[in-house]
């Protein structure tokens, strides 16, 4: 599966400083890719590792990876205060639990402080430096009640817990209990960051081209990557909104949170919005609708030969998903896109009326289609601004901010 945006050209941690706790379990060699995706993202990494997790991997391991001598022991005589357990989280943005055991999850929940990690865990400031947990363990463990009223205890208190995952297991079985991927648990800790503007909100994107079938094999297409609505399907998402996201037919990965609905077909998509938009806070349509599809579909493909003609092909119109929205008694808060070749700001301007929503988002659509970098003109009743060229995820909190406002 494609990114939505490419993870290695982003330095969406950049300035912050994220201690990475690592308690003993075999998903400790994930931990090691996930030092490198945190260094990679611009952090700056301080490993602790219980003496479990030196089990699984040594420290060496990941004072390589982090460029940072790692601590084991509240003992540790290299700091002049023989304070490890304070100093640590001073500086930290957050601390990472990755994997977290369910041993140490107990010990959390109770605020035991018998070694470094649950120590400056128990000593962070509270208030400024989050505590973010990725349970890693058995699914009989993980669906244990003493388990599961754990981390119900670390909520009350504070702490997000990241997934986990399900699926295979190391030890053989199949469940929930995996600890997420290091990209998963890097999108979850730059989600983390980000300001919360559509907190609580609910949020609808249309995004990707759709596919008018002619025939069993043929159909009627364009060129819309569907990256501009994943990033911002992403990006509102990381904002705090409920997402849903109405796709085409594209081989993107679903961001993190968000509710997928997949269609093929323009009225597929009018059929799967027009569900879900009364209960919406905000509609934003960056598909690229086909304008037409055949009147009728050929049940067989349609052959050529000699002697046959060239197939005419009649086309209708297809319902207009945004404008259908826009009408409706109580709508959310409709944003439409408008990919144009020329005339941006004419036709946007004409779009606005035409759609009767408040914000039309112009783009060049050449200069976009396929691209993970755009240009972006928003356009309303009281003027115009531009977001200069930068890559769809930035662009798309750009925009998400923007609306935000527009909401209060
Ligand atoms: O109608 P036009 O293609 O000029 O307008 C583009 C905007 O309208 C985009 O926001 C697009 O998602 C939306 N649209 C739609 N349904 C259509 C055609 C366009 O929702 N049938």
């Amino acid at each position: 599966m494609e990114a939505a945006v490419t993870p290695a050209a982003r330095l969406d941690l950049a300035g912050r400083h994220i201690v990475l706790g690592l308690s003993g379990g075999i998903a400790c060699y994930k931990a090691a890719d996930f030092t490198r995706e945190l260094v990679k993202a611009g952090a700056t990494v301080q490993v602790v590792m219980t003496q479990a997790a030196e089990a699984f991997i040594t420290p060496v391991t990941l004072q390589a990876l982090s460029n940072r001598a790692v601590y084991t022991s509240q003992w540790d005589a290299r700091e002049p205060n023989a304070m490890a357990h304070i100093n640590l989280t001073r500086e930290a943005d957050a601390v990472v639990i990755a994997p977290a055991s369910a041993d140490f999850i107990a010990k959390l929940a109770q605020g035991r402080a018998d070694d470094l990690l649950s120590l400056l865990c128990l000593a962070r400031p509270i208030e400024r430096c989050a505590l973010l947990v990725a349970p890693a363990m058995n699914r009989e463990m993980w669906a244990h009640p003493a388990t599961q009223r754990n981390c119900a205890q670390l909520r009350l208190d504070g702490a997000v817990i990241l997934g986990p995952g399900s699926g295979e297991q190391a030890c053989g079985e199949t469940g929930d209990g995996r600890m997420l991927e290091p990209a998963e648990l890097l999108a979850e800790l730059v989600a983390h960051f980000q300001p919360k503007a559509l907190q609580g909100k609910q949020v609808l994107i249309s995004a990707g081209p759709t596919f008018e079938p002619i025939d069993p094999v043929r159909g009627l297409t364009n060129r819309s990557s569907g990256k501009m609505g994943f990033a911002i399907a992403r990006a509102a998402a990381e904002a705090g909104a409920a997402v849903t996201l109405v796709a085409g037919p594209v081989p993107l990965a679903t961001p993190r949170g968000v509710r997928r609905i997949d269609v093929g077909t323009a009225q597929q998509m009018f059929d799967a919005v027009m569900a879900a938009a009364p209960a919406q806070d905000v509609f934003v349509a960056t598909a690229a609708v086909a304008d037409w599809r055949p009147l009728a579909l050929a049940e067989r493909k349609i052959k050529k030969g000699a002697g046959r003609s060239v197939p005419a092909l009649e086309l209708t119109e297809n319902p207009d998903i945004l404008a259908a929205v826009a009408r409706l008694a109580q709508p959310p808060y409709c944003v439409g896109f408008a990919a144009e070749s020329h005339d941006l700001l004419e036709h946007a301007r004409d779009k606005l009326a035409r759609k009767g929503v408040p914000l039309i988002v112009a783009n060049i659509g050449p200069a976009t289609f396929g691209q993970d970098d755009n240009a972006l003109t928003l356009v309303d009743a009281a003027g115009q601004r531009e977001l200069p060229r930068a890559d769809k995820l930035t662009l798309a909190r750009q925009l998400v901010a923007e609306i935000a406002a527009r909401l209060r």
